[in-house]
């Protein structure tokens, strides 16, 4: 690929991975006027894309169906269709496994399925979140391997982190700048022109391992953060101080302060998993990454906290917690999305239920638990409605969505453990902050 192919528009680009991070991708390159070509292993995900159909919440089927009737958009699981484009694009997960070290099978399968199919001057440009060192100690050496061509050389690498984050709606793609690294000039120049029609600015850095490292950074300081006001909430409640208030006022401070918000526990794809990426990659070093270890181990704690507090509420009420009715509001690891991976909400569940609590959810975006590895015992439970709000011994507030109507939930709950401060505004002894 020529950066005048680039330049003018003719450059087809594809993507690897439709998900959270691939599908807005997609459709921003579409957007400014790129064809773009959509793989994934998950066939019925091209199925709902080929009908003008969306699989996640906060992108519209109106959406889908504008590229599909534009002609900019083909999706597809045939991997062969690699040769045919100009720069690829990777955004295929990057999970722990069950040892909580880094799961890099995604990425390796990936890179042997494109390997016999790329061509000499593609551009390709890892974007999953990762330990610094993948791109040149993993990616390249699959991708040369499979395809007898040569990274600097016939094929051009790069990685570009995902700032993706899912229903922002002060932050866009376009208005996140976007960091660049590649270990070549050329790789750089390429990568950089393709990302600059679809970013407002790119961050060039001088290799992939920083660029890689920068994501990471980014994720082990929320991590960091968020223990730290964890472990305040903690003390702070000891000595009879509300967290939130003291968070609200110091965050009238101009400078040197930024708010962390305590909680239930971690959530997500990436802030309860990223860090992990580099306290393992950290060991083949020799290091021990006990700052991000101890935040790790804080946060963890939390759903017990949270258990703590709701045995608390019941007792208060002459209640125990076996056989106690609960019920869990949220289930999504952030408000206002339907995305529940690494939810702490399971975790919780299954901690009442260990405990012989009777548990229930509502949650307006996920109207039934789907099948997942780690928690199959929830599967298929669906989310009851909030009309008998009132039966239930204690409301347990997970995920604070904005459809949700706090004041009436307070009004009709008989007790309310609060790990959002949703209620904050809310003078009742009915509820408990955790
Ligand atoms: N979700 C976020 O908010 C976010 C933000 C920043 C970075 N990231 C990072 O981006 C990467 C992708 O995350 P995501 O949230 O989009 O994951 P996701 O699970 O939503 O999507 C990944 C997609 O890749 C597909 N896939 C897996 N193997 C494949 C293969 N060999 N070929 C084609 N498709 C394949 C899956 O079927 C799935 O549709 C991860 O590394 C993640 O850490 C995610």
């Amino acid at each position: 690929m020529t950066l005048q192919k680039i330049k003018e528009k003719k450059a087809h680009i594809g993507i690897i991975g439709l998900g959270y991070v691939g599908l807005p991708l997609a459709i921003e390159f579409c957007k400014n006027g790129f064809q773009v070509t959509g793989l994934d292993i998950d066939q019925e995900k091209i199925d709902l894309l080929s009908q003008g159909e969306s699989y996640i919440k906060h992108i519209s089927g109106e959406k889908i169906k504008h590229l599909n009737k534009e002609g900019k958009f083909k999706g597809s699981t045939n991997h062969t269709l690699i040769r045919h484009l100009d720069c690829i694009l990777i955004c295929v997960p990057t999970p722990l496994n069950k040892n909580r070290e880094p799961d890099m099978s995604y990425v390796i399968s990936t890179a042997q399925k494109i390997a016999p199919h790329i061509v000499k001057n593609q551009l390709i440009v890892l974007e999953s979140t990762t330990f610094p060192g993948t791109t040149l100690e993993v990616l390249i050496p699959e991708l040369e391997a499979g395809s007898g061509l040569k990274a600097k050389k016939d094929i051009f690498v790069a990685y570009s982190p995902e700032r993706e984050d899912p229903n922002n709606k002060k932050y866009s793609i376009a208005t996140t700048p976007k960091v660049i690294g590649a270990d070549d000039p050329k790789s750089l120049e390429l990568a950089d022109s393709i990302y600059s029609f679809i970013v407002n600015k790119t961050v060039l850095v001088s290799g992939t391992k920083v660029a890689e490292a920068a994501k990471l950074t980014e994720n082990v300081f929320r991590a960091v953060n968020i223990a730290l006001v964890n472990e305040l909430k903690v003390i702070y409640e000891k000595m009879g101080i509300d967290v939130w208030e003291v968070i609200e006022a110091c965050s009238t401070k101009p400078f040197g302060f930024m708010p962390f918000y305590p909680g239930p526990g971690l959530g997500g794809h990436c802030i309860p998993i990223d860090p992990f990426y580099l306290t393992w990659k950290a060991r083949e070093h020799g290091i021990t990454t006990r700052f991000i270890e101890l935040a790790g181990e804080i946060n963890t704690l939390m759903p017990d906290y949270v258990i703590q507090k709701i045995i608390f509420a019941l007792n208060r009420e002459g209640k125990s917690l076996k056989n106690s009715r609960i019920l869990l509001l949220g289930l999504a690891y952030k408000k206002n999305v339907d995305d529940t991976r690494e939810s702490v909400t399971f975790k919780i569940m299954e901690l009442l239920e260990e405990k012989e609590a009777v548990t229930d959810y509502n949650d307006p975006y996920i109207p039934q638990i789907k099948p997942t590895r780690k928690y199959k015992q929830f599967a298929g439970k669906k989310s009851v409605a909030l009309k008998k709000i009132n039966q239930y011994d204690c409301v347990v507030i997970l995920t604070d969505h904005t459809s949700y109507d706090f004041k009436t939930i307070a009004n009709q709950s008989k007790i309310i453990v609060d790990t959002r401060n949703a209620c904050g505004n809310i003078k009742s002894n009915k509820v408990i902050k955790a």
